[in-house]
């Protein structure tokens, strides 16, 4: 187990959480490595020995730890920005599995992907065609390429992290990309290798995943029937975690159900997994600092904040909240979990039935996807320390911004 009570006192692993606020200070974010390990390798088994890339969604925790866990096992990599990439490099991945994900990619981005050589840029748009074009020519390279397709698939999640539907602001739909694609066809600078969809996140159905095949199937064969082989069918990720006793998707029959589906083809499948590789591998611990009761509300004010941990401002996610010390003597009672930012949106939690006291600390608990990369100074608050935990081993792998560096890199006018 990589987060469980013993004597009371919840362990990362074999270590206590106690002694890592007492080591590293609170807030922070603690990494089980183990469960991030397990997480890649409950994909990457499920293949078996059919062709397959596990490109990590970088996205969702980027500290160079996680990605040189992950590099160690071979992964490849998902990247949106040069940002990313150059972590990537840094972390020791093989930028021969690289992908390049985003709609809004710039030319100086093009231009470092395509001088590196990674295995493929994925197109959001024909504007987009048009300048990756351009630049290979001036460079003289040729690029690896497939188009995003937009499937019109609703992906049943949050608005905000649904993005296959035709409204929204990414890919190219699929009844409109056969033509892009015959364009690429005819342009020497580019070297078609896939088809790219990603439809959101957090999905915890298999259905809009499947259906989303279905139309990609479609154009595959049109694609064939204009001598387009395609080499890779990237299906991006998505896959969604259990944050509330929520359904999940079986990782085994998710990769059993794309390969029914696609292994006649016999072209390489590329997963983007991000939230499934690490969220549950990380919690957020923070300190209760004090207690206020008002009309009738329990606050409990720890020293986190929104700027440290944002899913619950902005998505209103769920996230449970635990004691880290069982035993303490606290009130047990209703609490709101609220932050000190200035903002009423800034809590981890409403209404949740804990034991605790002034000085307690608490573990907002699968918080190591889209939690320490979303963070902000927000408030002025420097951005927290992160802990990766393996076996009985603990190592700050970033360490607590000081209040210098807030204004490190500022001037007065
Ligand atoms: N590939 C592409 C092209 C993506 O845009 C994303 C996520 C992924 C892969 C990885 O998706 P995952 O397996 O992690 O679901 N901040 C939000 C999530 C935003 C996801 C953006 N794209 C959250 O906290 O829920």
């Amino acid at each position: 187990m990589s987060f469980s009570y013993k004597n009371q006192i919840l362990n990362c692993e074999s270590v206590a959480i106690t002694d890592l606020v007492e080591l590293y200070g609170s807030p922070l974010y603690v990494y089980s490595q183990t469960k991030i390990l397990e997480n890649y390798n409950s994909f990457d088994s499920s293949f078996d020995n059919y062709p397959h890339l596990i490109c990590y969604s970088v996205k969702a925790n980027s500290n160079l730890a996680v990605l040189n866990s992950l590099a160690k096992l071979n992964a490849g990599f998902d990247v949106l920005s040069i940002g990313e990439l150059q972590r990537v490099i840094v972390a020791g991945g093989d930028l021969k599995k690289v992908v390049f994900s985003g709609v809004g990619k710039n030319s100086i981005e093009i231009e470092k992907v395509l001088k590196l050589g990674i295995k493929c840029i994925n197109i959001e748009s024909i504007a987009e065609f048009n300048l990756i074009t351009e630049i290979a020519k001036k460079l003289n390279k040729i690029a690896n390429i497939s188009f995003r397709v937009n499937p019109n698939i609703d992906a049943k999640t949050h608005p905000y992290i649904s993005t296959g539907l035709k409204e929204n602001k990414f890919g190219i739909d699929i009844d409109e990309v056969l033509k892009v694609y015959l364009k690429a066809k005819q342009n020497p600078n580019v070297n078609i290798v896939g088809i790219d969809c990603h439809i959101g996140s957090q999905i915890t159905e298999l259905a809009p995943f499947l259906d989303a095949i279905d139309k990609i199937l479609i154009l595959v064969t049109k694609l064939k029937n204009h001598n387009i082989n395609i080499k890779h069918l990237d299906l991006g990720g998505g896959v969604g975690v259990n944050y509330n006793n929520n359904k999940t998707i079986d990782i085994k029959t998710y990769v059993k159900q794309i390969l029914l589906k696609t292994k006649h083809l016999n072209c390489e499948i590329i997963l983007e997994p991000g939230r499934a590789i690490v969220a549950n591998a990380g919690i957020f611990v923070t300190k209760v600092e004090f207690l206020k009761q008002n009309e009738n509300k329990s606050f409990a004010i720890v020293d986190g904040a929104m700027n440290d941990f944002l899913r619950t401002a902005l998505y209103q996610a769920y996230h449970n909240i635990l004691p880290v010390n069982k035993s303490n003597n606290g009130i047990l009672k209703d609490w709101d979990i609220v932050g000190p930012i200035c903002e009423t949106a800034d809590y981890f939690g409403k209404n949740r039935k804990i034991q605790l006291s002034q000085g307690d600390y608490l573990a907002i608990t699968d918080t190591g996807a889209y939690g320490f990369v979303m963070s902000s100074n927000y408030n002025s608050r420097p951005r927290v320390a992160e802990v990766m935990v393996s076996g009985n081993k603990h190592s700050l792998i970033r360490k607590r911004e000081t209040i210098q560096d807030l204004f490190a890199n500022e001037n007065i006018f």
